[in-house]
């Protein structure tokens, strides 16, 4: 569940200010809601932080495009203001070794609303405990989850395919570290009538137990396959994923480079040949060798616009943290 947050003596957030960093705080109603005002916002995207002299601070401590960007850019569409550094790792007092919690609340004493994005999982449950009084969204905590990424593939997934219900979606790739997988599955699993989940990777990679264990506790059936060619024709959604370099370690950084070059996880014109005529691909991005250009100009190809959601989304998830949705749904 959202947290929520006592009211601030100061002139702060209007509506309930919570933390975003973990799926497991969407339940079917807040994740109608927050659909409900991202159609609106796409549909009529008023500047509702105009003149309010909302700050949001960006703090990021791995390298990102979308999720950056598009969080700075709704801030901005909606008439609020943005802080922010290149990188929080080199540009911080992190180079002079601040802990993080320090530096939220500092950060946090000049901002409304902080994004963080972490290596270490964990970070923005710790940042949030660490600063009670100002919402933090998880842009990416390690190997973790990354919850507003998950919001962004369920609506699209909705927008692309009618809904969920009945549905087979495959996820595909690098199941142990993706952090949108792991926020993904556990919003997917919230939904009994899917009609069929695949889990598709090479077993060095395979889904760790206690999500596994999580997921197959549902009523949905699950199958786990190590082999795309023979998943891609029976499926409505692909979500593929990069394999996540940088949380090999040393002892299996030889399986990464084994793997990643190799053909048997990537989708290209062949795996198209395969799919359902109406299915679609997805992917977080950024990709590498998973997805080949060549299938960019198909319609099934379905994450450019994904990444467009991502904006709507974000601005969506920002009017809820610090005005009025009312004024919105009530449009
Ligand atoms: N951009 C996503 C993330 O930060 C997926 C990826 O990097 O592969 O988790
Ligand atoms: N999807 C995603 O999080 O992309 P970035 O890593 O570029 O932000």
């Amino acid at each position: 569940l959202m947290i929520r947050r006592p009211p601030r003596s100061t002139p702060k957030p209007s509506s309930a200010a919570s933390d975003v960093y973990k799926r497991q705080q969407f339940d079917k109603e807040t994740l109608k809601r927050i659909f409900e005002i991202t159609d609106k916002i796409r549909d009529n995207p008023i500047p509702m932080l105009k003149n309010s002299g909302f700050l949001m601070s960006t703090l990021f401590y791995e390298p990102s495009t979308r999720t950056r960007f598009s969080f700075e850019a709704a801030m901005k569409k909606l008439g609020g203001d943005v802080i922010s550094t290149e990188s929080a790792t080199n540009f911080s007092s992190a180079a002079k070794g601040e802990r993080l919690e320090d530096s939220v609340r500092t950060v946090a004493a000049y901002s409304d609303v902080i994004v963080l994005r972490h290596s270490q999982e964990g970070a923005a449950e710790a940042a949030a405990l660490a600063c009670p009084d100002t919402p933090i969204i998880n842009a990416g905590d390690g190997e973790g989850q990354h919850p507003t990424q998950a919001l962004i593939d369920l609506y699209t997934i909705r927008r692309e395919c009618g809904g969920v219900n009945g549905k087979s979606i495959a996820l595909v790739g690098d199941l142990a570290h993706s952090r949108t997988i792991h926020s993904l599955l556990y919003l997917l699993a919230q939904y009994k009538d899917i009609g069929h989940l695949y889990l598709v990777s090479p077993e060095f990679v395979k889904l760790k137990r206690e999500l596994l264990l999580h997921v197959a506790e549902k009523d949905i059936p699950l199958t786990i396959s190590a082999d795309l060619k023979e998943v891609a024709p029976k499926v409505d959604v692909i979500y593929q994923t990069r394999l996540q370099k940088e949380r090999f370690d040393q002892n299996d950084f030889a399986m990464y480079q084994k793997y990643h070059r190799q053909a048997d996880y990537r989708i290209d014109a062949d795996i198209l040949k395969l799919m359902k005529p109406d299915a679609r691909i997805l992917h977080p991005l950024p990709r590498v060798n998973e997805l080949l250009p060549e299938v960019d100009n198909d319609p099934r190809a379905a994450y450019f616009r994904q990444v467009e959601n991502g904006l709507y989304i974000r601005m969506a998830l920002l009017v809820m943290l610090l005005s009025d949705t009312d004024f919105i749904l009530n449009q």
